[in-house]
């Protein structure tokens, strides 16, 4: 079977992008990174990418006259590459309409809570201090809300009261780097059916 090109989306550190360049590379992945794109020049994402030998762009918003113009860019780009499954992974942006007309139903994303709590920035602080004794992670497919897609895959931990924020962002984190992988393995071995707001996992593979 071929492998299922990846485009990955990011705008910081993209510990997220490595946890999948890893399970690609222990072979648990049937899919490969076709290019890595960012809106910040100084994203270490585009670090990691050049250092696996991957293409890697940075497109600055401000460059462009309109979102409709940025995102047209970065489908192009994306395109170029033959990318099939765009994964935001850190990207600190709203996916606009021109992205999700170009990918429909293909588009995914990682979230630092259990949605549909603590949706938009820093879910693991707004859960931090809202008080809750569970957070998690969420991988969904993007739609035009914020962070309001179908879930795919979500993981659980528990909050401790003598938890800063950064360690529970730190346990999260853990998790992300789970679930996001195998999120994106059952994605290219054909084994998600999305129906309304349900996405359902085929075991029988
Ligand atoms: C991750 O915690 C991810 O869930 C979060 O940004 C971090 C990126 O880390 N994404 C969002 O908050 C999206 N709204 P990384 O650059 O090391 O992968």
């Amino acid at each position: 079977m071929s492998k299922l090109r990846l485009g990955i989306l990011a705008s910081g550190r993209g510990s997220n992008l490595q946890s999948i360049l890893d399970q690609i590379t222990a072979g648990r992945i049937n899919a490969e990174v076709a290019v890595v794109i960012s809106d910040k020049k100084e994203a270490f994402a585009l670090e990691r990418a050049r250092m696996a030998g991957l293409p890697a762009g940075h497109f600055n918003y401000r460059d462009f006259p309109s979102k409709d113009a940025y995102e047209s860019s970065i489908v192009d780009r994306l395109k170029q590459h033959g990318v099939e499954l765009v994964c935001l992974a850190g990207y600190m942006r709203i996916v606009g309409k021109v992205l999700l007309a170009a990918f429909p139903g293909r588009v995914v994303n990682i979230h630092p809570a259990l949605l549909p709590s603590f949706p938009g920035l820093h879910g693991q602080e707004q859960a931090w201090a809202y008080g809750v004794k569970f957070s998690g992670c969420t991988v969904h497919f993007v739609d035009e809300g914020m962070d309001t897609g179908p879930i795919i895959l979500q993981a659980v931990v528990p909050v401790y009261d003598e938890d800063t924020a950064d360690e529970l962002s730190a346990r999260i984190l853990e998790q992300e780097h789970k679930i996001y992988p195998e999120a994106i393995r059952l994605y290219a071995e054909g084994r998600l059916k999305v129906e309304g707001r349900k996405v359902y996992v085929n075991k029988n593979k």
